[in-house]
């Protein structure tokens, strides 16, 4: 492989994805195909509890972030686990077809979960829009919008008198002098290459 980072410059949106009792952030959506009821694929890594959660639910949510959002949203359903947290605490939802939908949106899409495909560290789990609609006519984040604009949405602040490095995908912290070789960000499961450190 001479360069994987190539796959960074796929174009993708973010999306929160919602189930009963949990959901995530996420930017691994397509629409595989169109007419009435169009088939969409998103992409779930097995440690998450959402993924759990959608084998048991068979029925999910996709709401499409706007750049306007509040930047809370990516911190507790990006960050944080349905498995600690409740998520919709202090997220204002809409029922939709028994899916809660986020309010702070663009609009949504609820599907059926028609069938899936695990690999051994995601699963695509491909789904039937049931229910759409739109909510504004705003711009939709992208993850390149995300990428470039994580700092100031996220504003990571480190704890003073400690070596800090943050992993530069998803804003995750660790504390120590180096970063171990076979690291692992515990979030978005980079290695780490991708962390950098945080002066004070
Ligand atoms: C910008 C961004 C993009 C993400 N994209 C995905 C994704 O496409 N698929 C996925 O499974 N997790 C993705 N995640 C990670 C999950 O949102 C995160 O691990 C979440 O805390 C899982 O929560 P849960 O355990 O309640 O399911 C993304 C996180 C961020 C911040």
């Amino acid at each position: 492989m001479k360069n994987i980072n190539i796959t960074r410059k796929i174009t993708q949106g973010m999306y929160v994805l919602t189930t009963q009792n949990g959901g995530c952030i996420v930017d691994a959506v397509s629409q595989i195909s169109a007419g009435k009821n169009p088939f969409i694929a998103v992409s779930v890594m097995k440690k998450n509890y959402t993924n759990e959660l959608l084998r048991a639910n068979h029925k999910f949510a996709l709401s499409i972030l706007g750049t306007d959002v509040n930047p809370e949203m990516i911190k507790t359903f990006g960050f944080q686990s349905a498995r600690d947290i409740n998520k919709f605490e202090k997220i204002e939802t809409t029922q939709v077809e028994g899916v809660n939908v986020i309010n702070d949106s663009l609009g949504y899409m609820v599907c059926e979960i028609v069938d899936w495909i695990d690999n051994d560290t995601h699963t695509l789990f491909i789904g039937k829009i049931v229910e759409a609609d739109v909510f504004a006519e705003k711009e939709a984040m992208s993850y390149g919008y995300y990428q470039e604009h994580k700092d100031e949405l996220l504003k990571v602040t480190t704890a003073k008198g400690k070596t800090a490095w943050v992993c530069s995908m998803c804003g995750y912290i660790y504390y120590g002098d180096e970063v171990p070789e076979d690291y692992k960000c515990p979030i978005c499961g980079v290695g780490k290459e991708y962390f950098r450190k945080k002066s004070e």
